[in-house]
């Protein structure tokens, strides 16, 4: 009947606050989880022992661990200190907590991997450390770096469906609305999964055509 297939437009504010959500909370930990990832990284590489440990163990340990119990521990954990924090503002840290911990690998890998060689060749040229990381490393590292910040964010776009759990209101959390508030169980389901569908999809031939481009302009 019409008055089925109008309900669920008449529902589609709560599909857009929820992506305006979802898309905020992705952009400030992709954000976050950068600066935070390029300091595990260089502590990794670095060849103080202290910190070179310190920044494994961060990263195994949230690697080793559910983004789930993640969010949940911060937001009851941080919230038992902080009275009441906000829901938001703890899917937000968790999110971005655990996306340094991948970042940091994609960036140590990156470096690792172009500076294997070439700081050999930069330093017999009579470069010293830094100008070898300033002149030859990074710019040859960030073009392996750049597209998997990429894939994170898009990783991200996904994962942080998970902060519906402690009730911030993404995507998956107004779809549960939705759900109780009409009675169907699959219909706001098969909107939300082509939303993010959609998103997903859109961003990866953007990155794609970028990457393109980095390519012929090297
Ligand atoms: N599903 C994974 C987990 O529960 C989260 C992975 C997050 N990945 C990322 N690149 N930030 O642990």
């Amino acid at each position: 009947s019409t008055s089925k297939n109008n309900t669920m437009i008449s529902y589609w504010t709560y599909f857009a606050k929820g992506l305006e959500y979802t898309l905020i909370i992705t952009v400030i930990s992709v954000f976050f989880g950068f600066l935070l990832g390029i300091i595990l990284a260089l502590m990794r590489i670095s060849n103080a022992k202290i910190l070179h440990t310190l920044a494994v163990m961060y990263i195994e340990f949230i690697r080793g661990t559910p983004l789930m119990v993640q969010v949940m521990f911060v937001y009851f954990g941080i919230g038992a200190l902080i009275q009441s924090l906000p829901a938001l503002a703890a899917g937000i840290i968790a999110v971005s907590l655990n996306s340094a911990a991948y970042v940091a690998e994609v960036i140590r890998s990156g470096i690792e991997s172009i500076a294997t060689g070439q700081t050999e060749a930069a330093r017999s040229l009579g470069m010293n450390q830094k100008q070898t990381y300033r002149y030859v490393v990074i710019p040859q590292a960030i073009k392996n770096i750049w597209p998997a910040l990429g894939n994170e964010f898009i990783t991200l776009i996904k994962e942080s469906s998970i902060v519906s759990v402690i009730g911030v209101g993404d995507l998956m959390y107004q779809t549960q609305l939705v759900q109780s508030a009409t009675y169907k169980g699959v219909l706001p389901l098969f909107i939300t999964m082509m939303i993010y569908f959609i998103v997903t999809f859109t961003l990866s031939k953007f990155l794609n055509y970028f990457e393109g481009k980095m390519k012929h302009e090297q």
